[in-house]
């Protein structure tokens, strides 16, 4: 069965396809940015203006949806631009929609890119707090939905995040919109590039309180369970790569779409080993996103997506 190339593509068990990709996007204030985030080669900080361009090419490659995160003009303790309607982020999903409005807008859910602190909830006595948080979450998935969001995706790992979301949605007139909850998103040291790239590191403290044990696979299907329980119409694991068999248990568990956020830290890892040819960069990533959907992901959040789907056309 393994003899020639056809009998190997028939008994193919898994496959990626351009439209299994999410690709990330990160938008800044500002005019000509394309600020380039150094652990994250080929990725960028990019103002309005070259989002235009960015989104044709996304468009082009065919590749169906991108989340965004976005950088504040300044950062406050409770986060305000992030709720605010004129903030980047429901800028940009503006700016899509006017250039391609067939691309979905994923927007991300949490306040860490735009509270002073770093954390991605409120501050109260020292700590963050879970409750106070919710109702900035809400606000916060309300004005990305006027803006024009597809769907919204609470990534906070606070504590009845997607009720709180969806109560919000369903009462502005978004019963429609779907909620990907990042259920199981453990508290991983793979997201070291991308706090340099949204500079969202937490200024005291770590996110141990809130994010996953990253020893704990049990704890997972318990959050995937009260997201959907809560209304999630999506779930999502993350990071990928470690955590593999997160995903295939995820998959046996539970019957709903399922995405996987193949972060920063994984690509990093790729990209230095590629530049300095120690590995094949082409072959190990295409690798790296079949064992992603081997494992049982219906949906791949990855920096690799555009070069993925030039590789795969
Ligand atoms: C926001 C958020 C983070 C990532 C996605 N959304 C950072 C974090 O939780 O620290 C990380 C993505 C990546 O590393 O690619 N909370």
């Amino acid at each position: 069965m393994r003899d020639t190339p056809m009998l190997r593509n028939l008994a193919q068990e898994s496959r990626i396809a351009i439209d299994d990709f999410i690709y990330p996007i990160f938008v800044t204030h500002g005019r000509g940015v394309r600020n380039p985030i150094d652990p994250m080669p080929g990725m960028y900080q990019l103002s309005l203006d070259n989002l235009i361009a960015e989104i044709e090419e996304v468009a082009s490659l065919g590749i169906g949806a991108v989340l965004l995160f976005g950088l504040p003009a300044s950062k406050d303790p409770e986060g305000t631009e992030a709720y605010e309607p004129n903030g980047i982020i429901q800028e940009a999903i503006r700016v899509i929609k006017q250039t391609a409005p067939n691309v979905l807008v994923f927007t991300d859910v949490c306040v860490c890119e735009f509270t002073d602190h770093g954390h991605c909830g409120i501050i109260r006595n020292g700590r963050v707090d879970n409750d106070a948080t919710l109702e900035l979450l809400a606000k916060m998935a309300i004005v990305q939905a006027e803006a024009g969001a597809d769907v919204v995706a609470p990534s906070a790992m606070m504590d009845g995040q997607v009720a709180a979301i969806r109560s919000g949605l369903d009462s502005k007139g978004f019963e429609h919109l779907p909620i990907m909850a990042y259920s199981a998103k453990y508290a991983s040291s793979f997201y070291g590039p991308f706090r340099v790239a949204a500079d969202s590191a937490p200024q005291f403290g770590d996110r141990h309180s809130y994010q996953m044990d990253v020893a704990n696979s049990r704890e997972a299907m318990r959050e995937i369970q009260l997201d959907i329980d809560e209304g999630a119409d999506m779930i999502m694991v993350k990071p990928a790569l470690s955590y593999l068999d997160v995903i295939a248990r995820a998959r046996q568990e539970f019957g709903y779409p399922m995405a996987a956020y193949n972060v920063s830290g994984e690509y990093a890892m790729v990209k230095a080993a590629t530049e300095n040819e120690w590995i094949d960069g082409q072959r190990i990533t295409l690798e790296i996103l079949t064992s992603i959907k081997r494992a049982g992901a219906d949906m791949i959040i990855s920096y690799h997506a555009k070069e993925a789907a030039r590789w795969l056309l």
